[in-house]
This record gives structure tokens, sequence and C-alpha cells, in this order.
């Protein structure tokens, strides 16, 4: 694993951001797996000044998000195809049929779950994939447990991670108790896995990413078994590293 180690949120996402591009630079028809989550949002923003200057091209780029809260439609502000929409899609040029997004209003989230597995093999798998982190240590919305789920599947969301994420409702109970996410195995077939986190309250994550034991309790620790990571962290998150 490499470990980044800039000063602050916005040095960051600027790291962030151009890492990004150079993978977009390499291959204009990359395959990007993205995140939600407030940690890369200003890396959306830099990426969408890149764009702005004529720096980046994403014309060819083909996009897959990694999870997506069930039971809520995607005009709903916290849904993430809004996020999404909203902080990237509608400002950038990457075509609407090369945008990937789990659909959490099916009634059928067994089929939704083979099928987005089966595009991103039949897109050539993902070339870079942007993850946040949760401060248990959950990726996408894979939460710690026994056992993890290593394909697209459904999950019941965590205690821990239902308050962490009342910030953006109006109340813990409007929270979805469920979400459908990618799985781990999912996320360890790309080719190359960016990380991302800021703030004191990622620091326990992300000592525990980087040294910690390989654990289904800590879904993010395995990304230690993968080849190709780089963890971009501010002060603050890299402060019990
Ligand atoms: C959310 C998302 C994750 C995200 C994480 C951290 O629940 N499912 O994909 O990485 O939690 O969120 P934040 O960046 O807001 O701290």
């Amino acid at each position: 694993m490499r470990v980044i180690i800039e000063k602050d949120y916005e040095a960051m996402s600027k790291k962030a951001a151009l890492l990004v591009a150079s993978q977009v630079r390499l291959k204009e028809d990359s395959v990007l797996g993205l995140a939600t989550g407030s940690t890369p949002i200003r890396m959306y923003n830099e990426l969408i000044e890149m764009y702005e200057k004529d720096e980046i091209d994403f014309s060819e780029v083909k996009t897959f998000n990694l999870d997506e809260y069930c039971n809520l439609p995607s005009e709903n502000p916290q849904s993430y195809h809004y996020y999404m929409n909203e902080n990237f899609f509608n400002h950038v040029n990457i075509p609407e049929e090369n945008i990937n997004l789990l659909d959490g209003m099916t009634d059928n989230l067994k089929k939704e779950s083979i099928e987005y597995d089966m595009k991103i093999k039949r897109a050539g798998g993902i070339d870079l994939q942007v993850l946040g982190i949760g401060p248990n240590g959950h990726i996408g919305f894979n939460e710690p447990a026994e056992k993890l789920n290593v394909k697209t599947h459904q999950v019941d969301l965590a205690q821990e991670t239902i308050e962490a994420n009342s910030r953006f409702f109006e109340s813990k109970e409007d929270v979805p108790k469920k979400a459908i996410t990618m799985g781990i195995a999912t996320i360890l077939k790309s080719n190359r896995i960016l990380l991302l986190a800021n703030g004191k309250n990622k620091a326990k994550a992300i000592k525990e990413t980087v040294s910690g034991n390989v654990t289904t309790k800590v879904p993010s620790s395995l990304l230690q078994t993968h080849p190709e990571v780089t963890i971009i962290v501010d002060e603050e998150a890299a402060e019990l590293i």
C-alpha cells in the first residue's frame, strides 16, 4: 500500500483529482469506480475545474458507482444518484449511457446485483476504483461482519453507519436501513484502488486499514491483499499511523 499524507482536506482532494486525471489521460476510455459521501466532494470539484479548463476529457469514460440506499428514489437529495448528478455528472461530459448506478428502488435486488457485476465484467473491469471509508472500516456499504458477501449484494446497515450518515438526514429514523453495494471481491478486482480519508474520526479506521490484522471485522483491511492501493489522507486521518 502506498500512503500519501497531505496537509489538509484541500491538498488531499487535489492530489486525488490529479491521480484520477492521470488515469483518464493515460487511458481515455477508462472505467472508473466512483464513491459518494462527504470525502470525495472536493475531488469532484477539482475534476470539474480541470474539465472546464479543457485539461481533461471524459467523453469515453465509463463509471460504476459503489453503492446506493434502498428505497430512496433518485430524486431524493440524499440518494447517491442525486449526489452524483449534483456533484459530478451534471458538470462533465461523461455520456449518460456510460454512467452506471445501482438501482436501490428495484423489487428484484438479486437480479440487479448479478447484472451489475456482469456489466462491470463486460466493460473490461474497473481501472481505478475510488473509495471513501466509514469510521468502522466499511468500504462501499460492506459493513464489519464475521463473513462478507463478495459480490454485489443487499446489506443491512450497521447501527454505527446509520448514526454516522444521519447527519445528512432530518433524523436518524429517516436513514434507510438497507442498501445495495458492490461486494469486496468486486472492489478487489479493480486494477487500482484509491482510498481517501480526512478528519480525526477516520484515524482509527485508517490505522487498522494500513497495519491492522486483515479481517472481515474491518472490511477496509482486506485492501492489504491488493497490489495497487494508494491511500491519500490528511494529517488528522493519519494521526495514528
Ligand atoms: C458512506 C458510503 C461510503 C463512504 C462512507 C464515508 O456510508 N456508503 O461509500 O465512503 O460512508 O462517508 P463520508 O465520506 O461522508 O465520511
